[in-house]
């Protein structure tokens, strides 16, 4: 698919990445938008609402897992680590896990838009003034060099909280937890926020929360296009649609088209069917045997899982597995 993309579009070179990863999503057989255009300055406040909406359980909960558990979570990763975070949510988790830690060594987040990254990081450092922070501005899907600390570590550990793994579909969710384990090294862990198997219910009302907040979320991403792209989007002619698919244990979320329709974006014409989908996020949700089966695949060992008491979400420690 990607290479007659290629060729079809040889003629003009995309001036940015973000016309080429929306040319290339819309030109396949199953069309599809990367979620990380999800958040220019409307998405991200967007994104901070649904956190707020009752619906949304996993903010809140993953929250309030760490605040009830971190202590132990800090004595199991040790003293003296070099803490990578791969993005820098909400901060508040990472403000939590820092405060508990003995003595880190340095603090490492890894986040690919200069911004964000040097709001968060002036914030942080005024904070905790002693700590070292090295932030490393990356695409944190791509392996990665992490920049050594003053002092020497005991051992790296690698954090993806929010379950933002479960953004990705599975074979991409263990390359990610491999790359992970070999940059924490061979005596390295990998701390994780992972989204739990529940009631469908609970679940289908977090993607579809009754003020609509979801829905202008995900519509926004046409919005967006319209102002960055030159796009001709008419939103009233598309729906927000978030599915719990019980069977692979995911909710996908798309936007689709009400009706036949053309749309022109950066110059090119695609076509949309009526009912026609565009994938625009996956959210995997996980069970112990989904933890252990990744575990395994990426060389990791898990180790120890918490918990809410309602069983909703968890943080999960996986250590790499011994040699190699
Ligand atoms: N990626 C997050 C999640 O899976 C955030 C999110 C919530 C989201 N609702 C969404 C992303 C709807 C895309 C569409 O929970």
């Amino acid at each position: 698919m990607s290479s007659t993309t290629a060729q079809r579009f040889a003629d003009v070179p995309p001036e940015s990445e973000f016309v080429a990863d929306v040319w290339s999503g819309l030109s396949g057989r199953t069309k599809s938008l990367p979620s990380k255009y999800f958040y220019d300055a409307r998405g991200s406040d967007l994104f901070e609402q649904i956190c707020d909406t009752p619906e949304y359980y996993l903010t809140r909960t993953e929250l309030a897992l760490m605040r009830e558990h971190v202590a132990e979570m800090a004595k199991a990763l040790g003293p003296e680590i070099r803490l990578v975070e791969f993005g820098n949510g909400s901060g508040l988790k990472t403000r939590l896990l820092l405060q508990a830690l003995e003595r880190p060594v340095a603090y490492i987040p890894v986040e690919i838009s200069a911004s964000a990254l040097a709001g968060s990081c002036a914030q942080l450092q005024r904070d905790f003034s002693e700590l070292e922070i090295l932030p490393l501005q990356a695409d944190f899907t791509a392996p990665l060099t992490l920049p050594r600390a003053h002092r020497t570590p005991r051992r790296t550990v690698l954090y993806l909280a929010g379950s933002t793994l479960g953004n990705f579909p599975e074979p991409e969710a263990v390359v990610l937890l491999q790359q992970m384990r070999r940059a924490a090294g061979a005596d390295g862990a990998v701390l994780l926020g992972l989204d739990l198997k529940k009631d469908p219910v609970l679940i289908n009302a977090a993607y579809n929360d009754a003020a609509g907040i979801t829905s202008a979320f995900t519509l926004n991403l046409l919005v967006r296009m319209n102002r960055e792209l030159d796009a001709d989007f008419q939103i009233d002619q598309f729906f927000h649609r978030a599915r719990y698919q019980a069977i692979v244990g995911r909710i996908e979320t798309d936007i689709v088209s009400r009706r036949a329709q053309r749309v022109r974006i950066a110059g090119r014409d695609f076509d949309f069917a009526a009912d026609e989908p565009v994938r625009v996020e996956v959210s995997c949700k996980y069970d112990r045997s989904d933890m252990q089966r990744m575990a395994r695949l990426a060389g990791l060992q898990l180790q120890q899982v918490w918990t809410d008491n309602q069983e909703q979400f968890a943080v999960v420690l996986m250590p790499a597995t011994g040699a190699g």
